[in-house]
């Protein structure tokens, strides 16, 4: 089994989403095996987000992840990683598909309600950055 990382962002525990949020991630066939609410520290979403460190809506970004309690987790399933980017839906909700999390729930394209990790690489890069090892019950 795979094991993907997944932030819940502000825009979504600000109108009180996460369960169902998560629930769509369930019924997906992803397990919730390690989840807790943060606070993004600026020094934590700068270093998340530092792939896009050039991009113009970078500080944007910033400043909206650490605007509000996350919700960060483990997700953990069959190809974990890509069904969970399918079950989330597109980046822009103006283009997600039906039935996914950005098109029920995202506001914009930068309030757009949840993270996923692109890779299995990244995912175990992001995962250590939140989790340490005996945090995650599978
Ligand atoms: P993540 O799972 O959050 O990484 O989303 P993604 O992989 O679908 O998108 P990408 O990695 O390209 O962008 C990361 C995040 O930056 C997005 O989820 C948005 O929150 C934000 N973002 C991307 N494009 C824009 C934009 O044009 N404007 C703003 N304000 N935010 C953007
Ligand atoms: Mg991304």
């Amino acid at each position: 089994l795979e094991r993907t990382f997944s932030i819940i962002k502000p825009d979504a525990t600000n109108r009180n989403l996460t369960g169902a949020i998560n629930a769509v991630f369930e019924k997906a066939g992803l397990r919730i095996v390690a989840q807790k609410r943060v606070r993004m520290t600026r020094e934590q979403a700068e270093t998340f987000y530092a792939v896009h460190k050039e991009r113009p809506f970078f500080g944007e970004l910033v400043e909206f992840m650490i605007s509000a309690p996350v919700v960060v987790q483990v997700l953990e399933g069959e190809n974990a990683v890509a069904k969970h980017r399918e079950v989330m839906g597109a980046t822009n909700p103006a283009n997600a598909a039906e039935g996914t999390v950005r098109k029920l729930y995202a506001l914009s394209v930068g309030e757009n309600s949840v993270h996923g990790s692109d890779s299995l690489d990244n995912a175990k890069i992001e995962i250590a950055q939140f989790f340490s090892g005996n945090e995650i019950v599978g």
